[in-house]
């Protein structure tokens, strides 16, 4: 249902592209680039933007500049700027570089998080306790990214009850706000989808939950869809489609930030989002990473950006009338 009692359903989009795009491409975004390309996205009206990752710049090359990114962005009231944060020197950079939050990463898959983080799943819920305990102290909020949430590309179906469990950890043991559910690669199918969100909604239907789907296998929009329709209303994704972590196999692009807010505009929810705004944004990234982004709306525009008539289409329709003349019967 899009609409409840009179107005129309609010869903929150989070826009990752600086972060999870921009870490998966090998060009490097120049950092004042990246900058306006922030605080072009800061005034297309997102909840919440992933602005960059304090992680090892040997891991990710392609965000080494965080610190400056995040200090020099200009702030729009109202918008939560968020950072990727995999250990304790991480938050001491992400909050000495003024991130309205924290939001940790742990894989809900044992291979994926020796792969990604290099450590047990057990190691990183340590580690990132005492990242959350520097958070509090600092007055900052923490959001848990949960990725293979819905599957792990080397370990295949990882159970709903672990995922389950290991949000219980964050949210009671080391006092998460928001727990994001990550579908890495794109493993995710809308009944699983659906039931996920249900039961965590129903557990915890005070904590800030997000859904964050790749768009890898083409069920995206179905994810997201299916979601809202169990409840959630807050989603990530990604300007011009870009996206995927370099350590998940077989990763690609997040679902495409202005295909999901054109659909979800036509069926009647209200994402706070401009549209138009959005879609120059997007316009500037083939320029910027060197490549097209499989973003269908930017190739088609929007449902209602028409195209004009054929040049020639008065002599068209001229012959059509003919046509009717030429085969009226004699009177
Ligand atoms: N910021 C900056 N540098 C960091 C860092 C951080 N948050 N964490 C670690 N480093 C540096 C260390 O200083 C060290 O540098 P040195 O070799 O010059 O001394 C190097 O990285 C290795 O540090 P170590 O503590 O041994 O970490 P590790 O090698 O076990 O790596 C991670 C662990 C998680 C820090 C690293 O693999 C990482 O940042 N991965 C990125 C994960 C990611 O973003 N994936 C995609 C998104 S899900
Ligand atoms: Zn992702």
């Amino acid at each position: 249902m899009s609409i409840w009692n009179g107005t129309r359903r609010r869903i929150h989009l989070q826009e990752v592209g600086p972060r999870d795009g921009l870490q998966a491409e090998c060009a490097f975004v120049e950092t004042h680039d990246k900058i306006a390309l922030v605080d072009a996205l800061s005034k297309s009206g997102v909840a919440k933007i992933e602005v960059t990752a304090f992680v090892s710049p040997q891991a990710i090359p392609a965000l080494r500049d965080a610190e400056i990114v995040l200090r020099e962005i200009e702030r729009e009231p109202g918008v939560v700027y968020t950072a990727l944060v995999p250990n304790v020197r991480g938050a001491e950079r992400a909050i000495d570089a003024r991130a309205d939050e924290l939001n940790l990463v742990m894989s809900a898959s044992e291979s994926h998080n020796l792969s990604n983080l290099r450590m047990t799943r057990d190691q990183s819920f340590g580690s990132l306790k005492t990242v959350a305990g520097i958070a509090r102290d600092a007055g900052l909020p923490v959001n848990i990214s949960l990725s293979c949430a819905f599957g792990c590309p080397m370990e295949g179906d990882v159970a709903e009850d672990a995922v389950l469990e290991w949000a219980r950890r964050f949210i009671e043991e080391a006092g998460a706000r928001g727990v994001t559910l990550c579908d890495t690669t794109g493993m995710a199918y809308p009944p699983q989808v659906a039931r996920l969100t249900a039961a965590f909604i129903e557990r915890w239907p005070h904590t800030e939950l997000t859904l964050h789907f790749h768009n890898t296998r083409g069920m995206g929009l179905a994810n997201v869809l299916a979601a809202i329709d169990a409840g959630a209303n807050r989603f990530d994704a990604s300007l011009g489609g870009i996206g995927g972590c370099p350590y998940a196999p077989g990763a690609s692009g997040n679902v495409c930030s202005e295909e999901i807010v054109h659909a979800l505009e036509w069926m009647g929810y209200d994402t706070g989002v401009d549209l138009y705004t959005l879609i120059e944004a997007a316009k500037r990234l083939p320029a910027l990473i060197g490549h097209d982004t499989p973003s269908q709306i930017v190739k088609a525009g929007r449902r209602l950006d028409l195209h004009p008539l054929p040049a020639d289409f008065d002599a068209i329709r001229e012959r059509a009338l003919q046509r009717d003349v030429a085969s009226r019967p004699p009177n």
